[in-house]
């Protein structure tokens, strides 16, 4: 993988202020409200206009609905749900890494299913239930993986972790207590370039023993 692009850009650098935070801090701004969801301020044509766009359309407007609040966005047909998640609405804790389905750092849930963001164009999401990091915690309460992770050192440098927890929430919504053989299977398109891979897996693997002991 480019190791350029495993850095935080300029972009995240101004959006996220000092990198230097606390662990918890860490978790939190990749998850809880602490990043701001802006809404771009491009004039959207009403739902009638957008549907009178003419086929082989160069632009659409659609309305994404990311962690159950609604975008509604003219975008390009060439713009991927990553482009868009980022630069249109805002949520960075997405990450742009290799940008060709290779990686699994820009992975988000898309009904349910862990997918790469990527790899899936912006203007095929209309009435689906997108969910990326920042929808995880509950305000200022961390999510159970949030916390997992925290707690057992899930993570290095941190730039995969955002897609390890999304692939995990898919896995844990619907097995909540799962072997490790299946841990593996579910994180399997998640890489990490600091080899945190132990640490992960124990992450997972310690927010399904909570609930088995619920
Ligand atoms: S950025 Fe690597 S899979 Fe999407
Ligand atoms: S890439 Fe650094 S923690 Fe995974």
């Amino acid at each position: 993988m480019d190791e350029k692009k495993q850095q935080p850009n300029e972009e995240e650098k101004k959006k996220g202020g000092s990198l230097k935070v606390s662990r918890r801090g860490f978790l939190k701004g990749m998850g809880a409200g602490a990043i701001v969801t802006t809404m771009t301020s491009l004039p959207v044509p009403s739902v009638s206009e957008a549907a009178a766009l003419p086929v082989g359309m160069k632009e659409a407007v659609v309305q994404l609905t990311v962690n159950d609040r609604a975008y509604r966005l003219r975008v390009k047909s060439n713009w991927t749900l990553l482009e868009v998640l980022r630069r249109e609405i805002g949520l960075i804790g997405t990450k742009k890494a290799c940008d060709r389905g290779n990686c699994g750092a820009c992975t988000v849930n898309v009904d349910g299913k862990a997918v790469y963001a990527c790899s899936l164009l912006a203007i095929s999401m209309e009435g689906k239930k997108i969910v990326t990091i920042e929808g995880l915690a509950d305000g200022e309460k961390l999510h159970p993986i949030q916390k997992s992770f925290s707690e057992h050192g899930g993570y290095q440098c941190g730039f995969c972790t955002s897609g390890q927890m999304m692939a995990a929430k898919a896995l844990l919504d619907k097995n909540p207590k799962p072997t490790e053989k299946e841990v593996r299977a579910a994180l399997a398109g998640n890489l990490c370039r600091c080899g945190a891979y132990p640490k992960i897996i124990e992450s997972v693997l310690k927010v399904g023993a909570k609930v088995k002991e619920a």
